[in-house]
């Protein structure tokens, strides 16, 4: 697809936020991650990652559309867990099809954001385009203390035990240096880098994916230290 001959509507990220099905979608999608244990995945990650998604094409230059395509992508993508965990990224972009289509996004603008959105998981995912490569980037870097809903710390498993022990995650876009670094600041206290590693490796693999396709490095820094 040609990002120069693509037909766009003039929706917004607002028209998507104040529709009443994404909303309840993605309420009851976090609800239902909650119920089996998983960690937030609400308005507060959904809107961390649709800023991030945008900011990342913003600074490296790429259209304004083609940056709140991404932000809305961030917003929707992990609503196909109100259906099910397994696949959810899947069911996350035919859902979102249906209700883009209902608001008015055209068929370009569409085919963008549910390949983005059918792509973010890290199993299967592939930088397709650029809103693509931008949301696998925001998402996987959303690791934070404030994410976890399991309130004893005894019997906290490794993602929780990894997330809280985040108390600063910032995602750096140099377009010079043409490099994207996710900064962490981690309490080695509650939780050793190695077991960062140990369930971020596929995440980490998929950032460097990504940012290859935007033309630029991916780098890890942990504590000041660069990692990756
Ligand atoms: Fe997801
Ligand atoms: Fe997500």
């Amino acid at each position: 697809m040609n990002l120069d001959e693509i037909t766009f509507s003039k929706l917004t990220l607002k028209d998507v936020k104040t529709n009443e099905t994404v909303n309840t979608f993605i309420q009851a999608a976090n609800d239902y991650l909650g119920a089996i244990g998983y960690t937030e995945h609400g308005y507060r990650h959904v809107t961390l990652v649709s800023a991030t998604a945008e900011n990342i094409l913003k600074e490296l230059g790429y259209p304004k559309r083609i940056q709140e395509l991404a932000a809305v992508a961030g917003y929707v993508h992990d609503i196909g867990n109100v259906v099910n965990r397994q696949d959810h990224g899947q069911s996350a972009a035919l859902i979102s099809m249906h209700i883009l289509r209902q608001i008015g996004f055209t068929p370009d603008e569409i085919s963008l954001i549910v390949s983005a959105v059918g792509n973010h998981e890290e199993e299967i995912g592939e930088p397709v385009n650029p809103v693509a490569a931008a949301l696998m980037i925001a998402d996987k870097s959303d690791v934070h203390k404030t994410r976890v809903r399991n309130p004893d710390l005894e019997h906290f498993d490794i993602h929780d035990r990894v997330n809280f022990a985040v108390d600063k995650a910032f995602l750096k876009i140099d377009k010079e240096k043409k490099i994207i670094s996710l900064n962490l600041s981690v309490d080695t206290k509650i939780s050793q880098v190695i077991e960062y590693f140990e369930i971020f490796m596929l995440r980490m693999n998929m950032c460097r994916k990504a940012a290859k396709f935007l033309n630029c490095k991916f780098e890890l820094i942990i504590n000041e230290r660069k990692l990756l």
